[in-house]
């Protein structure tokens, strides 16, 4: 066994994507999901922390939820959540990751078909792989080549779409409202994950799918906590089956430890705060112009993406910015295709017109040294 391990790690670092931790960088943040900052802000530690003594008798939630890891205090959060996107039910999961695995899973059956579009997260990829359910994947917000999928499939089998609203890797934005309309034409049904939209998009920060009012079009939703919401954990939304459905056949929800009482209070706390963070929001929608004003080819959202293809390119640009004062990780094939490889660049309420301006300007610099 021994030996294998090694040989994998030698070809994994042959192919220069020996994946190794890094302590946090006192550079400026570019890279991490605290899109709204709220990871770091004081007022809301102060908030979670606020009479913590007096409300819970256990640190941990002592058993899966449906043993005696279950509080009327989680119950009352699904529903507040849940209400809150506008859907009937919300089940928490531990986190995005899990909330994918057990929604695909728990969706398992001859029955069906799932079409996925090439740029979805892994857990998605995992979550179709452990469901068993033959996929087909589209090309990147390619709505004809979803279609194409769609008049071909077989007529017996219930189509489920698979997709971001915000895509993780590039920012780029999924033409929700079209997909919605080819989803009725067909019959399909659609999971939309929007881990990256919630906080930062739609009304209060409600994400994408509020945003164009399309609740009664989508099956599942996955919104995660641990990202602009600052927190940790996750919740699938839709109707009241598909919370039966999972309570009874998501293995990452009936197998696990539910989240304990600090986490749910830090949820509650973030979902009374990230939705009047409009300032924020407006000033994040300020900086992302800025960067588009001065970057060609940049996508609409928070999220960023430079093509510098090959991994030991992308990571000599990563240590280059790093070097300059500036935390921006590269994304490496096999997480990207190879000879897609980018620098991910995300961008925050709390970074400065002059801290994205600097950026941009050595970036431009080293692409022009490099070129
Ligand atoms: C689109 C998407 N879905 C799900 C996840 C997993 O969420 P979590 O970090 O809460 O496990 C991520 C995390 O990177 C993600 O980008």
């Amino acid at each position: 066994l021994k030996h294998v391990l090694e040989n994998k790690l030698i070809r994994r670092n042959k192919l220069g994507n020996l994946r190794e931790l890094k302590t946090p960088s006192i550079s400026v943040d570019f890279s991490s999901n605290d899109y709204l900052g709220l990871a770091q802000s004081s007022h809301l530690l102060t908030a979670v922390l606020r009479d913590v003594h007096t409300s819970s008798p256990c640190l941990g939630s002592t058993g899966s939820r449906l043993l005696t890891g279950n509080s009327l205090y989680a119950q009352l959060l699904e529903e507040k959540i849940a209400h809150f996107h506008g859907y009937a039910s919300g089940t928490l999961f531990g986190c995005g990751y899990l909330a994918n695995l057990g929604l695909l899973s728990a969706l398992s059956s001859p029955n069906h078909v799932i079409f996925f579009d090439t740029h979805v997260h892994a857990s998605i990829h995992d979550g179709i792989r452990l469901s068993k359910v033959p996929a087909f994947p589209f090309k990147h917000n390619d709505i004809n080549h979803l279609e194409y999928r769609l008049k071909n499939r077989s007529s017996t089998k219930n189509v489920l779409i698979c997709l971001e609203s915000v895509y993780s890797t590039d920012g780029s934005v999924a033409p929700l409202v079209t997909i919605c309309q080819l989803a009725e034409k067909y019959g399909a049904s659609v999971i939309v994950d929007e881990a990256h939209a919630v906080g930062v998009l739609g009304p209060e920060g409600r994400g994408l799918v509020a945003a164009h009012g399309l609740q009664e079009c989508i099956f599942a939703q996955v919104v995660t906590f641990g990202k602009a919401l600052g927190t940790y954990g996750a919740i699938v939304l839709g109707k009241k089956q598909l919370q039966q459905a999972l309570i009874n056949f998501a293995h990452a929800y009936i197998y696990t430890t539910a989240l304990p009482f600090l986490v749910l209070k830090a949820i509650t706390c973030s979902y009374e705060t990230f939705p009047k963070m409009e300032t924020e929001r407006a000033y994040l929608q300020h900086l992302i112009t800025l960067f588009r004003a001065n970057y060609p080819h940049a996508s609409p959202t928070h999220i960023q993406a430079v093509k510098i293809p090959g991994n030991a390119a992308v990571k000599q640009a990563a240590r280059y910015l790093e070097m300059q004062g500036f935390d921006i990780r590269p994304l490496l094939s096999p997480t990207v295709q190879k000879g897609h490889e980018i620098l991910r660049i995300s961008l925050h309420a709390f970074n400065t017109e002059k801290q994205i301006l600097h950026m941009l300007h050595h970036l431009t610099t080293m692409r022009a040294c490099d070129a």
